[in-house]
C-alpha cells in the first residue's frame, strides 16, 4: 500500500481541497493513500509526480479522481426524524404561505445515488394537497458522475428500499426481479445536474434546502462560505436542513435556528412566520 512523504501529502491534500472543498486530514489520510494508489493503477503511471501532473493539466482526469475520494454513503428516510418535521411543520407552513402561487423549489446538494431527493419527492406526495395541481422543482446535485448516473436510473436492489413504507414503495415504485425502480410520477419531479459547491449556483429563491452530511468533509472556511451561498440561495423564508452531525453552531451565519425535541435545522427569517410547532400525534 501507498506511503505519502508528507510534501506529497500537502500538494494532492490541497489539489483536493481547492478543485472541491474535500479536507483530508492525519485521521483520513490512509483512504487518500488507497484512492492515489487506484489511481495510479487506472492510469498505468509509475510516480505520484506523473499522477500529479496528469491531474493538473487534465480536467477529465481531476473530476474523476475527485469522484474517487468522495464518501457516497446515504439512504431513504435517513435521519427519520428530519422527514417527519419537514411533513408536519415545514411542508404545512410553506402550503399556507404559498398556497395561492403553489410553487415550490427545493435543492438536495450532495444528493449521492438519489435516496435524498426520491425521500423529499416522496414526503412532497403524501403532504401536499394536490399535488399535480402544484408547480414542483426537486434540484438534485452531486460533485459525483458515478453516483448521479445511479440516481438518474432509480433503480434499487431490495435492501436499499427498506426504510420506504411499504405503501409508498407499491405506490411509487415498480417492483422489478431484484430490486425496485422509482416510478415517472417521482421521476418527472427531479432534475439531476453535475454542481460543485465550490461554485456558484444560478438556482435562487429556492424554499428549502437539503445538504447533510457533505459539508462535513470540507474544512471550516469552506463551509462558511457554501453555507453562505445557500444563504443567498434560499427565498425570503427558506429552511436549509444540515446532516445529523453537521451544525452551525460555531459559525458567523443569518440563519435561525429551529429545534424541536427531535431535530435541529435553520430558516433565513426575512418576512414570513416561523413555522407551527409539531403536533404530537399526527
Ligand atoms: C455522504 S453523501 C450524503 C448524501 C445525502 N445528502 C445524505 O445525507 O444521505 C455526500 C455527498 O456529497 C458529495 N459532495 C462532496 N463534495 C461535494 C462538492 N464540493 N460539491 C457537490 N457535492 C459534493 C459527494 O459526492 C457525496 O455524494
Amino acid at each position: 500500500m501507498l506511503s505519502l512523504t508528507e510534501p506529497d501529502f500537502d500538494r494532492f491534500r490541497d489539489l483536493i481541497r481547492s478543485a472541491s472543498g474535500i479536507h483530508f486530514t492525519r485521521y483520513n489520510r490512509s483512504v487518500l493513500e488507497n484512492r492515489l494508489d487506484g489511481a495510479l493503477r487506472k492510469y498505468a503511471l509509475d510516480s505520484l509526480d506523473l499522477l500529479y501532473r496528469k491531474l493538473t493539466s487534465d480536467k477529465a482526469t481531476l473530476t474523476e479522481f475527485i469522484d474517487s475520494v468522495t464518501t457516497n454513503l446515504t439512504r431513504f428516510f435517513r435521519n427519520e426524524a428530519q422527514f417527519e418535521v419537514l411533513e408536519q411543520a415545514i411542508l404545512p407552513e410553506i402550503i399556507r404561505r404559498k398556497g395561492a402561487q403553489k410553487r415550490l423549489s427545493i435543492w438536495s446538494a450532495g444528493c449521492s445515488t438519489g435516496e435524498e431527493p426520491y425521500t423529499i419527492a416522496l414526503s412532497l406526495l403524501k403532504i401536499l394537497p394536490d399535488p399535480r395541481s402544484w408547480d414542483l422543482h426537486i434540484h438534485a446535485s452531486d460533485i459525483s458522475l458515478r453516483t448521479l448516473m445511479v440516481a438518474k436510473q432509480g433503480f434499487y436492489e431490495t435492501s436499499r428500499v427498506t426504510h420506504i413504507p411499504p405503501d409508498l414503495l407499491a405506490r411509487y415504485f415498480i417492483n422489478l426481479q431484484d430490486g425496485y425502480e422509482v416510478g415517472p410520477e417521482l421521476k418527472k419531479l427531479i432534475r439531476f445536474d453535475y454542481h460543485n459547491l465550490q461554485h456558484a449556483t444560478n438556482l435562487r429563491e429556492m424554499d428549502i434546502i437539503f445538504c447533510r452530511n457533505v459539508i462535513i468533509y470540507f474544512e471550516e472556511s469552506t463551509q462558511e462560505k457554501v453555507v453562505q451561498s445557500f444563504y443567498d440561495t434560499l427565498g425570503p423564508k427558506g429552511y436549509l436542513f444540515l446532516g445529523h452531525s453537521e451544525s452551525l453552531f460555531s459559525m458567523k451565519t443569518r440563519f435561525q435556528l429551529y429545534k424541536n425535541d427531535k431535530t435541529t435545522l435553520y430558516y433565513k427569517d426575512e418576512g414570513a412566520p416561523t413555522p407551527a410547532p409539531m403536533r404530537e400525534n399526527p
